[in-house]
């Protein structure tokens, strides 16, 4: 096997700013340093004074000494120092992106702002299928009606990656009103779509392309890494600096270029879903990350890149044990693969990845990305040494010499393409918030669904608003559930019953 994965045909972005400064970080220095007198204003813990000392022996002095307030605080009343304006530049500089905006509030609120400015309500738009909930949530919420674009079904070993040019260019054929693409790309499965030639499609009919980039953090930052959206021509692409990068939980950005998106429209449709006490520390994360990325990240990501490259060749050493790359590539399958994405198949020792996710927790306290019915994903940054690989290397052999103890995986039953192709009956926001019942799961099948039902992680719907829910799609939850799949997101997490619409 090759190895690496990635095509690796990007260049990092030439910047053009001084990326040593940071704003929000010497914004807050300087507050810290200068600040006199007491602040009559929120936060009410006056920057720790009132936090209860067992707090702050778990959470330390440091991170209430630095919560402070955006405007009236890091900033002045009115913003007039642009510390936050300039943070997003410099931001939009070390991506090579025309507008940048911070969000406090994961990618899950990017996307739905980003999918706002391009489409209202009854408008149509294309959307890949292998959509994150909070794509579907956008949609429920603006009442925009989805056409979906199938994603590339990998029928042997079970991965739905994301679709290409040519399944985008028939969607439009279908739909040529559609008011733009949202694709889905890297998976959190590292599988990632040719994302300049479906950017092409779609500016050939002169719609804008939305890249939800939420696991590409890292992408711009080394050659080799596979391709990322904004060097590959989408209008806005929406990433989770705390995936793959170094930014707290919650740290997003959403990059934008063109003229298809209005930079104005887009900061409206944030500001309708934002929150108005965006958190300091969050955005002091985003800048001090550009910052190392822009001065060392391709150093820092060539290290990372060596240990991915080590770890998956000894892994391959252990029986039973399979780390997947390149089988995930090919014509009809993903485009590119990021090699710090490591993905275990774990079918070999007689397991699930359910199983091998809970004895690695509890045998050796090692959380891992995902799990799923047979393999597991170790995720990989720069912030990984020879030490954290050693130990990961050093629990997955232990693990495989106690296989004979794992227990064997319950039965999933794994539905086709077809069984996962649910048809789309009613508009996800009229099926969400019109009358619904609880119904056992049995009878559920045939009615159309009126809440989501997305393993998790990834957290992709299998059942979404609006949907017909078929027999194939809900024997594949049941059984999953009964063997360690998790579905937080159905109003009966055990999944006995469903919620669904009750139809004339
Ligand atoms: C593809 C994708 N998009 C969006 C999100 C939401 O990101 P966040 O957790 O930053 O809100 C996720 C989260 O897992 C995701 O996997």
């Amino acid at each position: 096997m090759p190895e690496r994965a990635s095509r690796g045909t990007h260049q990092v972005p030439p910047v053009t700013l001084d990326h040593s400064q940071t704003p929000v970080l010497d914004a807050l220095a300087d507050y810290k340093r200068n600040q006199r007198g007491r602040n009559f204003s929120p936060p009410g813990h006056k920057q720790g004074g009132g936090v209860d000392p067992r707090v702050v022996e778990v959470l330390g002095a440091d991170v209430f000494a630095s919560d402070v307030l955006a405007m009236s605080g890091l900033d002045d009343r009115r913003m007039s120092q642009q510390v936050l304006g300039r943070a997003q530049e410099l931001m939009a500089d070390a991506v090579d992106a025309e507008h940048t905006f911070f969000s406090t509030c994961g990618s899950s609120l990017s996307v739905k702002s980003a999918m706002l400015a391009v489409a209202g309500p009854h408008e149509k738009l294309l959307v890949a299928r292998n959509a994150h909930k909070s794509v579907v949530s956008g949609l429920v919420l603006a009442g925009i009606d989805p056409v979906w674009v199938e994603p590339r079904w990998d029928t042997e070993h079970h991965f739905a990656h994301p679709p290409g040019p040519d399944e985008v260019a028939a969607a439009f054929d279908r739909e040529p009103d559609a008011k733009g693409m949202l694709l889905i790309t890297p998976t959190a499965y590292g599988a990632c779509a040719d994302i300049r030639g479906v950017a092409d499609v779609c500016h050939r009919h002169d719609k804008p392309l939305i890249v939800d980039e939420a696991w590409g953090a890292h992408l711009p930052f080394h050659p080799e890494l596979p391709s990322w959206a904004m060097d590959a021509g989408a209008d806005v692409c929406v990433t989770s600096v705390h995936k793959m990068g170094a930014g707290l939980e919650q740290g997003s950005v959403f990059h934008q270029q063109g003229n298809r998106v209005d930079p104005a429209v887009l900061k409206l449709r944030e500001d309708l879903l934002g929150t108005t006490s965006p958190s300091v520390l969050m955005y002091a994360a985003l800048d001090g990350w550009r910052r190392q990325m822009v001065e060392q990240g391709q150093q820092l990501l060539d290290g990372a890149l060596s240990l991915a490259r080590r770890l998956r060749r000894d892994i391959a050493e252990l029986p039973g044990l399979t780390p997947l790359a390149t089988e995930l590539l090919g014509p009809r399958l993903a485009y590119e693969h990021d090699p710090l994405v490591l993905v275990l198949d774990v079918h070999g020792l007689g397991t699930s990845g359910y199983g091998v996710a809970d004895w690695l927790r509890e045998q050796r306290n090692i959380n891992v990305g995902l799990a799923d019915h047979r393999r597991v994903i170790a995720n990989l940054t720069h912030a990984d040494d020879d030490t954290s690989a050693a130990f990961l290397l050093d629990a997955l052999t232990e693990l495989v010499s106690r296989r004979d103890q794992l227990a064997p995986p319950a039965q999933v039953r794994l539905p086709s393409p077809e069984g996962l192709r649910l048809k789309t009956v009613m508009l996800p926001r009229d099926a969400y918030f019109g009358p619904a019942e609880h119904v056992p799961v049995e009878a559920a099948v045939g009615r159309i669904a009126a809440e989501y039902a997305s393993p998790y992680p990834p957290g992709v719907p299998v059942a979404v608003p609006g949907e017909r829910i078929e027999h194939e799609a809900m024997e594949y939850l049941r059984t999953g559930v009964a063997a360690g799949m998790y579905v937080p997101d159905t109003a009966d997490p055990s999944l006995r019953t469903l919620r669904v619409v009750v139809e004339d």
